[in-house]
């Protein structure tokens, strides 16, 4: 194993002991709005500190993009280590179990390493580039499917500041629903990316995203064999709006979902 993701290992699985001690005790939880129905709780927090803790310690040269504490660039800027410390807030918050640690290193502005952890199930999927995906190291790839139909599609429902792109939205969501097997909302988009990269859905697709939601499940569908693009199928740049997918499932959603993107995101 790299030992770049060897440290990110670290920092995600302690950020992960940390998480799972809060949800023992939510009802004291200090929580404090960042907006309208947009909560950060200080396992957020405190997750990403002990996260950059280690990382600072192991690469003190290394630039830090966090979603709590925002950018910091390093003297050796070529690395920088993108962190969602707690994806999924709004589920643990309410004790809904999927939510993850997201840890991904770009390297001259490439992804080159991905680290996810889900405190719950144990479950850490790992990936490098070139290297393939990895749950629990053993080599995941995305599943076989080959199209729309029998397929199961994981999403993210537009909401906060990104309801503006309701009303198109849920006419993707319609298109989805008359021609797959189903459409998970399950609240996590790093999750969302690993479980695809881990053939347990065939592809998924948001508007609205933030780098961090995105960095470390990006490369891993592509290092497990899927494919990963912008919903008018430019080449996927971090956060925004996300399609991804085992390959002819990929195309196949991306077509669906084209007569009905926003004008703004045409
Ligand atoms: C959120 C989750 C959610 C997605 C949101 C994200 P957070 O991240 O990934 O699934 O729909 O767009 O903001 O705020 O829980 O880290
Ligand atoms: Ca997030
Ligand atoms: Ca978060």
């Amino acid at each position: 194993m790299h030992p770049l993701v060897n440290i990110g290992i670290r920092a995600a699985r302690r950020a992960g002991s940390q998480i799972l001690r809060g949800l023992n005790r939510l009802e004291s939880l200090e929580v404090t709005a960042k907006g309208r129905n947009d909560y950060v709780s200080e396992v957020d927090r405190g997750a990403e500190a002990e996260i950059i803790e280690i990382i600072r310690k192991a690469y003190p040269g290394h630039g830090i993009l966090a979603e709590e504490s925002g950018a910091t660039p390093g003297s050796q800027d070529e690395f920088v280590w993108i962190i969602d410390p707690l994806d999924g807030t709004t589920n643990y918050l309410h004790g809904f179990p999927q939510f993850c640690v997201s840890i991904g290193v770009q390297h001259r502005g490439r992804m080159e390493h991905a680290i996810i952890y889900d405190p719950m199930r144990q479950e850490l999927f790992t990936a490098s580039r070139g290297g393939g995906a990895q749950l629990d190291d053993k080599r995941i790839r995305v599943s076989k499917s080959r199209g729309l139909e029998g397929a199961l599609i994981s999403t993210g429902i537009p909401f906060r500041a990104n309801t503006k792109w309701l009303d198109p939205y849920l006419q993707m969501m319609k298109a989805v629903a008359l021609n797959t097997a189903g459409i998970r909302r399950p609240g996590s988009a790093a999750l969302d990316l690993a479980w695809l990269a881990a053939g347990r859905t065939d592809a998924y697709w948001e508007l609205g995203l933030s780098p961090w939601d995105t960095a470390a499940g990006w490369l891993l569908v592509t290092e497990a064999g899927g494919r990963v693009g912008t919903l008018t199928g430019a080449d996927y740049e971090l956060g925004h709006d996300i399609v991804a997918g085992s390959p002819k499932t990929y195309e196949a959603l991306l077509a669906l979902l084209a007569p009905h993107l926003p004008d703004d995101l045409r």
